[in-house]
């Protein structure tokens, strides 16, 4: 679902190059989860930033959904983006003027895929029913943190990639999310790689990956 072949990104800064990622190679199999940990400013973000498209590599490749993304334009990545993936950001980027109902259907819509039932039943299974006729500003850090995870996966994605999906919960409310995000990606068959401090969150990861220095290690479960 998800390849990165020896991808390299550095920074312009004023003191001279910043180089976060030096060679990083990393493959994700459709339907599976993988938590990817380090420490803060090491790239993760930006890592899950050139996975989407959103950024281009200094040097090396990178396929989603078996298609080359240097080997797209900006209009067919923005496309591929819509149809297949699913992105929780660590900021949530809801659009204010939508009721929380239409923020979680928007990707769907716009991708003409969106699925009613399924789009109704997520804002029951997040706990958003009640509020499907607020607008984001309305809703607590949490409930909107709910609302861009049920955005990302109403379009039912192939792939699901989330930066700290869970970082404005509490524990007990973290937990119960997670939870339900295992549930849905299940569901989906959608792959996950998910961005997190917390080792309870990468737990049930099927595997785990930390970025040091520029580099990934395995972490042993
Ligand atoms: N657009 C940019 N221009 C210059 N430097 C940047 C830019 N974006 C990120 N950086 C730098 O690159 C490094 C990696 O940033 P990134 O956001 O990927 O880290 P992160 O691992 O996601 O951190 P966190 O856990 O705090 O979210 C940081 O040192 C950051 O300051
Ligand atoms: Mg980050």
């Amino acid at each position: 679902m998800l390849e990165l072949r020896d991808v390299s990104k550095s920074y312009a800064t004023p003191q001279g190059p910043l180089s976060v990622l030096r060679g990083v190679s990393l493959q994700l199999a459709a339907g599976e989860s993988l938590a990817l940990m380090g420490e803060s400013g090491c790239g993760k973000s930006t890592l899950l930033h050139l996975a989407a498209g959103l950024d281009t590599p200094d040097s090396g490749r990178i396929w989603l959904a078996d298609r080359a993304l240097d080997a797209m334009n900006e209009a067919q990545r923005s496309a591929l983006r819509r149809h297949r993936l699913g992105l929780v950001f660590q900021a949530f980027h809801l659009v204010p003027t939508l009721t929380v109902s239409d923020n979680l259907r928007l990707q769907a819509r716009l991708a003409k895929q969106e699925v009613p039932d399924w789009s109704v039943e997520l804002l029951e299974r997040l706990g958003l029913a009640k509020y499907r006729d607020h607008y984001p500003e309305q809703l607590s850090g949490g409930q909107q943190q709910r609302l861009a995870i049920g955005r990302a996966l109403a379009v039912r994605p192939n792939l699901l990639l989330a930066d700290e999906p869970t970082g404005n919960l509490d524990e007990r409310n973290a937990d119960d999310v997670l939870a339900l995000l295992m549930e849905l990606v299940v569901e989906t068959g959608s792959a996950l790689l998910l961005v997190t401090h917390s080792p309870r969150v990468a737990d049930p990861m099927n595997r785990c990956l930390r970025l040091h220095h520029g580099r990934l290690e395995t972490i042993e479960p």
